[in-house]
């Protein structure tokens, strides 16, 4: 329990520093108790409580000066504070970028899937949806100079569609060892979507270890979308949904890694004409999800199309890549003129 003396012991330390903390623990003011109750809040590292709010702090009942210092101490371990604009240029040089496998895809997000943001697909079944995500399990682990992070993948996976025998076929495609790879994947499957938040509220840890630069979740929606049934229960799901999206982009911001999250979508009823469909979640998922890819399958082939709906900073756009046995491919030239013929 935390009482009167370990504050009192703790206080003096709480002055401003730029010191390193390399566990919680060693924070000021974190002792014993009030670190384990940030454990069992989902804070194991400091750079998730650099990323947290002092109201968030409020069950360790540390009150909210102490909190508040506690989270300025992690901050000013990880260096993040108020930034002259020009500086951001610089913490924009951070941000690192993915491949997906296709360069056309690649293009229209300017380089590839960006870390400390969250890229969310959405789109109908059998649209690419979990295959883009697996195919950045592999990707991820590639060197930079071929697109990669040199990191691992997190996999939260809520429907148990996740395929190793997928994992090894483009593994192999990419020349690289699939026994390596797999190890490589950290994988969790949510039962519901109490369990999902739970995975991701207490990952950090797992992240920093095992240097995780991509994290995952296929699907974002289904369990929220299927547990949470009715108009009155609209408001507690989005408010929920609202707090998980908030978990990842702390933690993608916290660990500079690619957040990906995935969406089906639903009719527009009160549209007449044209394929009207919008992904599940309405705003809230789309005022957090920093950049959004709505794809649609082309025809009964292979072919797929992406459209960047929605980015902070770049123009919508739309390519065409495939799904084939080796993973996410471009589309050839060849392909593409068949295809004019064909018209
Ligand atoms: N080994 C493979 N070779 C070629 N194409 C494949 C292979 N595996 C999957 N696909 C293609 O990917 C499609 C499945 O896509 P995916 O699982 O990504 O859908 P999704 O968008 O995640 O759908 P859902 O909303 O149901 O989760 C299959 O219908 C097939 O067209
Ligand atoms: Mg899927």
């Amino acid at each position: 329990m935390s009482d009167g003396t370990e504050i009192e012991s703790q206080e003096k330390e709480t002055a401003p520093t730029k010191k390193k903390y390399e566990f919680i623990e060693d924070l000021p003011g974190v002792g014993p108790a009030t670190s384990q109750k940030l454990r069992d809040l989902g804070y194991h590292t400091v750079e998730s409580l650099a990323m947290a709010t002092a109201r968030e702090l409020e069950p360790v009942g540390v009150g909210e000066k102490r909190a508040f210092s506690i989270i300025e101490a992690a901050r000013s371990s990880i260096a993040i504070s108020f930034v002259r604009a020009d500086e951001l240029l610089k913490m924009r040089q951070n941000v690192l970028r993915l491949t997906t496998g296709s360069t056309a895809l690649d293009n229209i997000l300017d380089g590839g899937l960006e870390t400390q943001t969250i890229t969310e697909f959405y789109g109908e079944y059998g649209s690419g949806k979990s295959q883009i995500c697996h195919q950045l399990c592999v990707n991820v682990q590639l060197p930079p100079e071929r697109g990669g992070l040199n990191g691992a993948a997190l996999y939260v996976d809520t429907e148990n569609t996740f395929r190793l025998e997928r994992i090894a076929q483009m593994a192999k495609h990419m020349g690289l060892e699939p026994e390596q790879v797999v190890k490589n994947i950290i994988y969790a499957e949510a039962y519901t979507s109490d369990h999902q938040m739970f995975l991701l509220e207490n990952a950090d840890e797992v992240i920093k270890a095992n240097n995780v630069k991509l994290i995952i979740v296929d699907s974002l929606t289904a369990h929220f979308r299927s547990e949470y049934i009715g108009r009155e229960m609209l408001a507690p799901r989005q408010q929920r949904l609202n707090k998980h999206m908030h978990k990842l982009i702390g933690l993608a911001r916290a660990f500079n890694t690619v957040a990906v999250v995935t969406n089906q979508v639903m009719a527009k009823p009160d549209v007449f004409f044209g394929n009207a469909v919008h992904p599940i979640g309405g705003h809230i998922v789309g005022h957090t999800s920093h950049t959004r890819l709505y794809l649609r399958r082309a025809s009964r082939g292979p072919v797929r199309i992406a459209r960047l709906v929605s980015s902070p900073y770049l123009p919508e756009g739309e390519e065409i890549f495939k799904v084939t046995g080796n993973g996410i491919e471009d589309v050839s030239e060849e392909e593409k003129a068949s295809k004019r013929r064909g018209r």
